[in-house]
């Protein structure tokens, strides 16, 4: 039998996380409308975007490949929240500011997925052949959030500072 609460949190994650991909592959859009004159920032956003439409391509992938969570579902859902970032009356830097704070947020959910989840669960639920694949494909995806944090982090792009 499978725990109802332990996937609820599990699907929540997952949702938080595809919401996240999916928001941060939208900056390409976003972009055009805020426009970004900073070259650099320009090229490090773009890079991004494209990243986060392979990892949320990915995350379809392992979503598929997990028995209880709705792709269709998830999808649709993504599609009736607000679509992208609200960058109205902020500066370059504060929009840099925001996409670092959505990386550091999606890295922070991806580790929780990585080392929270047991692997007695993944087993349970995994519909593919190996279930270590999980664990492989999300330890994947926190290092491209580390990479990007990394690239934030070079243009001098600080975490911001709540008062
Ligand atoms: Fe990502």
């Amino acid at each position: 039998m499978m725990d109802v609460v332990k996937i609820n949190s599990f699907r929540e994650t997952l949702e938080k996380l595809y919401w996240m991909e999916t928001k941060l592959e939208l900056l390409r859009e976003t972009m055009a409308s805020f426009k970004i004159h900073n070259e650099q920032y320009q090229e490090v956003l773009t890079k991004i975007s494209n990243d986060s439409s392979k990892h949320r391509e990915l995350l379809e992938n392992i979503i598929n490949d997990l028995e209880g969570i709705d792709l269709f579902w998830l999808r649709n859902k993504a599609g009736h929240m607000e679509a992208g970032f609200d960058f109205n009356g902020l500066s370059e830097e504060e929009i840099m500011m925001d996409i670092l704070d959505e990386e550091h947020k999606a890295l922070k959910y991806y580790k929780k997925v990585h080392d929270e989840t047991d692997k007695e669960f993944i087993e349970e639920i995994w519909k593919g052949d190996d279930s270590t694949r999980f664990f492989e494909q999300i330890s994947f995806l926190i290092d491209e959030e580390d990479k990007h944090i990394g690239w934030l982090q070079s243009l001098q792009v600080t975490v911001k500072q709540f008062s």
